[in-house]
């Protein structure tokens, strides 16, 4: 099981869009998919239609007691396991573990569903916290959306801080530039200056309205037309980062 996380410091860059059309993309092409939503906002659970189930919370999440609040989503080869309010209070609980393991603890949580799915993929809150470094340790992949923008590269600066601070190996980084918008020169720029950079896919997401319409139509883009643009290259995204994962 490979495991990608969907993370940026940064609100809104796009993390929820590309955690659920990321996940649909690899469930399309066979592989068994789980998207684990563990941003207590619960986005990714709504595009989805899903709520979590009534005994459902943080602490059960992290006494590995999960499996069975594990949904179905209304496509083949993809589970959801829902986000729950309480999850707001996951790093006061990761806090309270034994200082010499509590980093490692959402990756030893997620050891217990391997051979159940081929892909395990994170949508992760805007923070940087106890629960960032869990997520960053758990990953074999950090995909993190980049609006090509001074403040959206500041937080990829603090992603690689992030990742030396806990003795990652910043390789695992896959940064891909987010809601591009060709006509902004400032977004020509920053893509122009920055694309060469081996940290970036080469597939970017423009700014598109099929993606902000997914509010409406709760579901991934290539499930509402597998034709269109949005999830065309949302495809091409999931190539590329899977087909970099196999070569690492
Ligand atoms: N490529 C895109 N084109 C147009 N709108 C987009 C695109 N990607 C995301 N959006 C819209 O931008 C808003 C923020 O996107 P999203 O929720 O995916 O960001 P996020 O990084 O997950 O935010 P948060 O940090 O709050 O979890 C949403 O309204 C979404 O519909
Ligand atoms: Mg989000």
């Amino acid at each position: 099981m490979k495991i990608f996380a969907v993370y940026s410091s940064k609100g809104g860059v796009g993390k929820t869009a590309a955690a659920v059309n990321l996940a649909y993309s690899a469930s399309t092409s066979g592989q068994r998919v789980l998207l684990c939503d563990l941003d207590a906002q619960g986005a990714a659970s709504f595009y989805f239609r899903v709520r979590p189930g009534k005994n459902f919370n943080g602490k059960k999440l992290l006494s590995g007691n999960f499996s069975k609040f594990i949904r179905a989503s209304d496509y083949i080869n993809l589970d959801l396991l829902p986000a729950h309010f309480s999850f707001r209070n996951l790093d006061l609980a990761l806090a309270k573990l034994e200082r010499d393991t509590r980093r490692q603890a959402l990756r030893k949580l997620f050891t217990r569903l391997e051979g159940e799915y081929d892909v395990l993929v994170m949508d992760c809150p805007p923070n940087m916290t106890l629960l960032s470094e869990n997520i960053i340790l758990a990953a074999d992949s950090v995909i993190t959306p980049v609006i090509p923008t001074t403040l959206s590269l500041v937080s990829l600066k603090q992603l690689l801080k992030m990742f030396k601070k806990v003795g990652a190996d910043d390789n695992r980084i896959n940064g891909f530039f987010s809601m591009v918008e060709q006509r902004k020169s400032m977004h020509k720029k920053v893509i122009g200056k920055y694309s060469k950079y081996a940290i970036f896919r080469k597939t970017q997401i423009p700014y598109l309205a099929e993606v902000e319409k997914m509010g409406l139509t709760r579901q991934p883009v290539g499930a509402t037309s597998s034709g269109s643009v949005a999830a065309q290259q949302y495809s091409k995204l999931w190539l590329e980062l899977w087909e970099r994962s196999e070569r690492r």
